[in-house]
């Protein structure tokens, strides 16, 4: 249960008023997951700070488009906070944009082509929200969002701001340094460049890739990461040889198709996706002597998978 007097500390009648009970499966891709015990969508950064210090000595866990994560069964204790609500857009001169971290990725997409600019193109078919995309460094083929920053604005756990310019923090494959429990991405500043002829075509080939992803199940997207320096290949490649596709249990199997994606079937529950991902994870690790690390975000959970 809820430590301490949270909502007595809180000043902002808004923010009491919009808390709420929120069954996590609704709210994430993968559509597993119980019941988060308090659930707020504020839509300033003030009221997330207000939150934070209210929350003090609460878990607090924040979700994003929902695209990549894990909640355990059953009641999630504690502060789950959502930034879908902070989804302010506005362009700057010298093709930069100012950007909430609630706003849809797929959304920001369309908009640089409407603005006839590039560097997004990887970006074709990736779900979820750009603070989202931030903390996974979100990417396909080498590019990854945070290659596009030029700052972030994030409230730190002492509930103040903090402006983050491009190199004082450290990102690759699939990682961001930003990505922490105890801070929140509010906002960045991403900068484009001119359209290019090739991108159209740099367009479709990402979007073609993605035909061999079985988007039409609920998944959480691509299970692990790809295993960078241990081996050249792919993560689905692996699983796709340990004879991982088509391993279920409970409501959750190994899609057919590409083999790094786990697919609700069928009212999967969580414990049914965790114990699935462990499985695989033993079966390639024992087969081919290769660790391979989740991307799918188990929030949560005493263990890892
Ligand atoms: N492969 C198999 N069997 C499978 C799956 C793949 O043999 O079951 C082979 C493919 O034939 C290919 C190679 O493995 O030769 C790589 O597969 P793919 O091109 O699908 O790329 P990927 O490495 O599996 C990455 C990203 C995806 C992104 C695609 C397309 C990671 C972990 N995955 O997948 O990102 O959409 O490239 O650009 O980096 C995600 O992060 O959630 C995600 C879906």
């Amino acid at each position: 249960m809820i430590v301490g007097n949270f909502v007595n500390n809180l000043r902002n009648a808004d923010i009491i008023k919009n808390i709420k009970k929120q069954r996590l499966s609704e709210v994430c891709a993968l559509g597993t997951g119980g019941e988060a015990e308090i659930f707020i969508e504020p839509d300033t950064p003030e009221e997330f700070q207000e939150i934070l210090v209210a929350a003090q000595g609460n878990r607090v866990y924040i979700l994003g488009g929902g695209s990549n994560v894990v909640f355990p069964d059953g009641l999630v204790e504690g502060v789950v906070l959502s930034t879908r609500a902070l989804k302010k857009i506005r362009w700057l001169e010298d093709s930069r944009v100012e950007v909430q971290a609630g706003y849809s990725l797929p959304k920001l997409f369309r908009e640089v082509r409407e603005h006839d600019l590039g560097g997004l193109e990887f970006a074709v078919g990736i779900p979820g929200t750009v603070g989202g995309a931030i903390c996974g460094n979100a990417g396909a083929a080498g590019f990854g969002i945070c290659d596009l920053l030029e700052e972030v604005t994030t409230i730190e756990s002492d509930g103040n701001l903090r402006i983050w310019r491009k190199n004082d923090f450290a990102y690759s494959y699939r990682y961001c340094e930003l990505a922490n429990d105890a801070r929140i991405i509010i906002s960045c500043v991403m900068r484009f460049r001119e359209k290019s002829p090739d991108d159209d075509s740099m367009i479709k080939n990402f979007a073609d890739k993605r035909r061999n992803q079985p988007l039409e199940f609920r998944s959480a997207g691509c299970t692990f990461k790809n295993p960078e320096s241990q081996s050249d290949k792919s993560a689905g490649k692996l699983l796709d040889e340990c004879g991982c596709k088509g391993l279920g249990i409970g409501g959750a199997v190994v899609s057919g198709k590409h083999a790094n994606f786990i697919l609700n079937v069928a009212g999967a529950s969580s414990a049914d996706v965790f114990q699935l991902v462990r499985i695989c994870r033993e079966r390639v690790l024992s087969e081919t002597g290769i660790s391979l690390e989740p991307e799918i975000k188990f929030v949560g959970f005493d263990d890892a998978p």
